[in-house]
């Protein structure tokens, strides 16, 4: 559905994406691992349009989709979220929410969608749509909480949620369990899994969680100073060499991390 063919990245002299190329089939949840630094964020802005490749291709679907913005993308169906979950506090989750297609997709697509229906129409559309996203992630009694509230856990759950207002086919998760609880991160999990089987979303899942990747993902592709280094089962990766030793370079924290 994706390929990534030899991707470069470079600020200044420093090369975060070093000639990454890779394959992300149709219908599967991918697993991006590596080490602190890796390059996996930038991978994925580059893919996402939030930032423009220093050389190097991605196409989706056959069609060459290098360097377009991030709304270009999200008509197509492409989707990203961000490590640092980016809500809008003042607003409760359901606007949160129902804000998604407006947001990014512009008055046009806003048009397309509802015709000359009153707004008033529009707007119960939406909070219907709101309302069964957070229901289908089990928090349908956070939707009147202001979003600046909620736990960290919850946030990442919003930006999920997020992704579903609008007919996603691809979606990047970047670190969508960090600082989430046990029980939430479950809770994510189960979702992720559900729009997978039900929904037919592919998704590309960068985690530092071993456990949560093991649980989700298949296959898991390792990347390392901007390269891929190896793509397989997580426990091909984990008993991978080069894997090994790229965790060890950066350290025990890394090393603990892969789990190996
Ligand atoms: N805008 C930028 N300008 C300069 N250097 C950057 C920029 N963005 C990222 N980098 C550097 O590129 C490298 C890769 O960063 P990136 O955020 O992609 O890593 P990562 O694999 O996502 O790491 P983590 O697991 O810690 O999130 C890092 O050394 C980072 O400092
Ligand atoms: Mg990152």
């Amino acid at each position: 559905m994706i390929v990534v063919d030899d991707l470069h990245k470079h600020f200044g002299g420093f090369h975060a994406v070093d000639g990454a190329s890779l394959e992300i089939a149709q219908g599967t949840i991918t697993g991006l691992i590596g080490p602190n630094g890796a390059g996996k964020t930038t991978l994925f802005n580059v893919i996402a349009g939030v930032l423009k490749p220093t050389s190097g291709r991605v196409t989706m679907a056959g069609e060459d989709i290098t360097g377009l913005p991030p709304h270009a993308l999200f008509h197509k169906g492409l989707l990203r979220t961000f490590q640092i979950a980016h809500e809008f506090s003042s607003m409760t989750c359901r606007e949160n929410l129902m804000i998604v297609p407006g947001d990014q997709a512009g008055e046009t697509l806003w048009n397309t969608w509802f015709g000359r229906k009153r707004i008033a129409d529009q707007e119960r559309a939406l909070r219907a749509k709101a309302d069964e996203v957070l229901e289908f992630l089990t928090v349908a009694h956070l939707a009147d909480h202001k979003a600046g509230q909620i736990s960290g856990g919850q946030k990442k759950l919003l930006e999920l949620g997020r992704t579903m207002m609008v007919d996603a086919r691809i979606v990047f998760l970047d670190e969508v369990g960090a600082g989430v609880n046990r029980t939430l991160l479950n809770t994510i999990g189960d979702a992720i899994i559900r729009l997978n089987q039900e929904r037919g979303y592919t998704f590309v899942v960068i985690e530092h969680d071993m456990e949560f990747i093991g649980r989700l993902c298949d296959p898991v592709i390792c990347m390392a100073e901007g390269k891929v280094l190896a793509q397989g089962t997580l426990d091909e990766i984990k008993a991978n060499e080069q894997v090994i030793e790229a965790y060890l370079g950066t350290g025990l924290k890394n090393k603990d991390k892969l789990g190996a």
